[in-house]
């Protein structure tokens, strides 16, 4: 492959939104921030230079980092923050990988505006295992707060109640015709498209907090590829996109002429907003035709409409042919049982006396003040420990009586496994305080959804309904309300490798963990030296 290069400025930009203007933080002056192309192979040379009055890190998300953990980003995890007036260049290749992943800050709520795509495209003269679209386009939804999001979080930690939820969604930075503010109805996304054309969208989930459908009124979507893994095509009118993930589509424009509303809509409810009036919307637009010729506009799902999502999501299925086959761990070296779930803690100095927490088996993930990866590479004693929890340590049983499993611990605990082991890690939502779902993403690996299922995972029958054969592969996914996700992937890429659900909110919580992958014997196996660049806290 070759080497792209790319410069990233972190610096801060005046936006106007929601007929309100303030600064955000953002690359080169851009929201979404630039789109990184490349091809499968590629070495890509990212130098981030920081200009902002604060720490930065970015996370090239879904990026495999096979033994480059140390270009991977997350701050006090992989690496310490680049801080103002320091920069730093993220060195990896795109091995065995090619679709649509993203980039995005990981520190702080900094990510809210500081994200863009990653385009990795197949090898040259290597064709796609779908038919070749006449143009391909990125989507990037996300959410827009007119106040400051660092302050959002932190007046949120000082109460320790939730945070705001944001005034606004957004299709690659706009709210849209239909947001309700008049001078947002001149500047939403529009695509232009013409009659009889195929077109690739990649879309891309950047939202902090909300799993979103999304909708193209009077089109069909034919999904082919998820987190930069092909799929199986299959059609639907609505999909579903958790934080973190990806999804390609096809969309032949059939209509003719006209102007059609693309929607990009909040999944659950929010507890805090009555009437959700944040969805987003676009255009697409027909050639020749006008601005003011018919509008054909869409419903969104209605908000919890569960059965829609998960018609979406058991339509998913690895592409599984001869030259994407689908590599399922067989059989399973450590078979691991993760509650994910939301608390209470008591609080002094907090509104309610309580702060709200989350936690993984029980654990409350804090947070080291050096990077995990440099302790772990060093051997750094005192930085963290490796006795998280394989299964849950108090008994649960969240769809009936009690136990409920309430008591949350903090650590910095780490699990331990040895290189190419075959890990399988259930899941199970316990939906403590209301009915949420976890985006739950995995840094360094892809790995396939084998089950999944509504109340309680059973070790003994779950089990036996697991899809070995050709399951979605991808590296984040949604856990359930009230429910469990069962997933597999293969250790081999050593390092330090971070779990965490993908609402912010969630992760700020202590909803996160790390797994510490140890170097293998042979060639190859072992995570590289760290660049001379790397920056110390
Ligand atoms: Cu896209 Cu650790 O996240």
């Amino acid at each position: 492959g070759s080497t792209r290069r790319y410069k990233f400025n972190v610096v801060e930009k005046k936006f106007t939104r929601l007929c309100s203007t303030k600064s955000i933080a953002t690359v080169n002056g851009q929201f979404p921030g630039p789109t990184l192309y490349a091809r499968e192979g590629d070495t890509v040379l990212v130098k981030v230079v920081n200009h902002v009055p604060y720490n930065v890190t970015i996370h090239w998300h879904g990026v495999r980092q096979l033994r480059t953990g140390w270009a991977d980003g997350p701050a006090y995890i992989t690496q310490c923050p680049i801080q103002p007036g320091q920069n730093y260049v993220y060195n990896f290749t795109l091995t065995g990988q090619r679709g649509t992943l993203w980039w995005h800050a990981h520190i702080s709520w900094l990510r809210a505006t500081v994200h863009g795509a990653i385009v990795v495209l197949p090898k040259r003269n290597v064709p796609y295992p779908f038919p070749a679209p006449h143009k391909e386009v990125v989507l990037v939804l996300a959410e827009w707060w007119k106040s400051d999001t660092e302050a959002v979080i932190n007046e949120a930690l000082n109460s320790g109640l939730a945070p705001n939820v944001s005034d606004a969604h957004t299709i690659n930075g706009h709210a849209g015709p239909l947001s309700g503010c008049s001078s947002s109805a001149r500047d939403g996304f529009t695509l232009p498209v013409d009659n009889g054309k195929r077109y690739l969208l990649r879309i891309i989930n950047a939202a902090l907090n909300e799993d979103l459908f999304f909708k193209v009124a009077g089109h069909q979507l034919t999904v082919v590829e998820v987190d930069a893994a092909y799929t199986k095509p299959f059609t639907t009118d609505t999909l579903l996109l958790t934080p973190g993930q990806t999804t390609n589509v096809l969309l032949t424009a059939g209509q003719g002429a006209g102007t059609y509303i693309v929607t990009a809509s909040p999944f659950m409810d929010s507890p805090l907003v009555a009437v959700d009036n944040r969805t987003a919307t676009a255009t697409v637009r027909y050639a020749n035709s006008v601005a003011t010729s018919a509008v054909t506009t869409t419903k969104p799902p209605p908000q919890n409409a569960t059965t829609v999502a998960s018609s979406f999501t058991d339509s998913l299925r690895s592409l599984n042919s001869q030259q994407h086959p689908a590599k399922v761990p067989a059989t399973v070296d450590h078979s691991l049982l993760f509650t994910v779930g939301l608390g209470v803690n008591p609080c002094a100095t907090c509104a309610n006396g309580s702060r709200v927490v989350a936690d993984i088996n029980n654990v409350s993930f804090v947070m080291p003040t050096t990077a995990l990866l440099q302790a772990h590479y060093f051997n750094v004693s005192g930085v963290f420990t490796d006795d998280f929890p394989g299964q849950p340590p108090i008994a649960f049983n969240y769809t009936g009586s009690g136990p409920r499993n309430l008591q949350t611990m903090s650590g910095t605990r780490l699990y331990r496994v040895p290189y190419n082991a075959s890990v399988q890690l259930v899941l199970q939502d316990t939906g403590i305080i209301g009915p949420e779902n976890h985006p739950i993403h995995l840094h360094g690996y892809n790995f396939f959804v084998v089950g999944r299922g509504v109340g309680n995972y059973d070790p003994k029958s779950s089990p036996s309904n697991f899809n070995l054969v050709d399951p979605i592969e991808r590296n984040t996914i949604g856990v359930p309300s009230g429910g469990w996700t069962a997933i597999r992937f293969r250790a081999d890429n050593p390092g330090v490798w971070f779990l965490h659900c993908h609402f912010e909110v969630h992760t700020t919580w202590g909803l996160k963990m790390a797994f510490v992958v140890d170097d293998g014997e042979g060639p190859n196996q072992s995570l590289l030296p760290p660049p001379n660049d790397l920056p110390s806290c």
